[in-house]
């Protein structure tokens, strides 16, 4: 056990699945994986461990957030011995050609500072994807006809952003799309030499203000669950 998370030791797998919503976590194991066993509830994050295609796989909840993300990411690395990290979550589009329910690849995450800030002190680190896995999760896209976007992501610290000129410079420098956790998983797989990848949905379009209704979500959310099992066991 570690201080968030109740799994006895073995319980999780190597390869692990995260999505924000622990309510998620619940529903993609019971979804996909065979034998599902839940794992973890500890302050109701939800954690479950079971099988795809034969090999094992955890699917846990992050809450959202870097701080959140933070917390179980170390523990799942440090006190379970977690290799490879895909993110599953949905993000909000900054560029007029990344449409509702495309799927965004996250090859790097800019941001104003993460936990991890505090370590690199002046120098702005450049957190960046496993790419065995960002390759494995385009070819899995585009396998299945998916619209799929490789490229920068804003990770922010604030859903209700009062800083529209920092969401403008974004889309002035290219990035696909903003959320809240990417930066923090990818700078803590760097740290402890695991493999990370974040698989987003856009859910919403801060240029056109339209936005999924939470049907559509969930059928989003599983395409977006193969395809990272497909690339977490690739
Ligand atoms: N996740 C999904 N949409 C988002 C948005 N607009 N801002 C931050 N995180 C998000």
């Amino acid at each position: 056990m570690s201080i968030h998370i109740g799994a006895q030791p073995g319980e999780i797998a190597e390869t692990v699945l995260l999505p924000g919503d622990p309510m998620r976590a619940k529903w993609a194991a019971e979804t996909f994986l065979d034998r599902p066993a839940c794992v973890n509830r500890v302050r109701g994050m939800l954690g479950y461990t079971g099988t795809w295609q034969g090999q094992r796989i955890t699917i846990h909840g992050t809450g959202m957030g870097m701080p959140s993300l933070s917390i179980y990411v170390n523990e799942l690395i440090r006190d379970y011995g977690v290799k490879t990290l895909i993110r599953i979550g949905s993000t909000g589009a900054m560029q007029r050609e990344v449409a509702l329910h495309d799927l965004v690849l996250a090859m790097t995450a800019s941001t104003l500072s993460t936990p991890s800030s505090g370590i690199f002190r002046e120098l702005n680190f450049a957190p960046c994807a496993d790419w065995g896995l960002l390759e494995a999760a385009h070819r899995a896209a585009v396998s299945r006809g998916r619209p799929v976007h490789v490229g920068g992501i804003y990770s922010s610290d604030a859903f209700y952003d009062e800083r529209p000129d920092l969401n403008e410079a974004m889309t002035r420098h290219g990035i696909l799309a903003v959320e809240m956790e990417t930066a923090e998983l990818y700078t803590l797989a760097a740290r402890h030499g695991a493999r990370a990848l974040s698989v987003l949905t856009v859910s919403d379009h801060l240029l056109t203000g339209a936005a999924m209704s939470s049907q559509e979500r969930e059928t989003g959310f599983a395409a977006m669950v193969e395809i990272a099992l497909e690339a977490a066991l690739s």
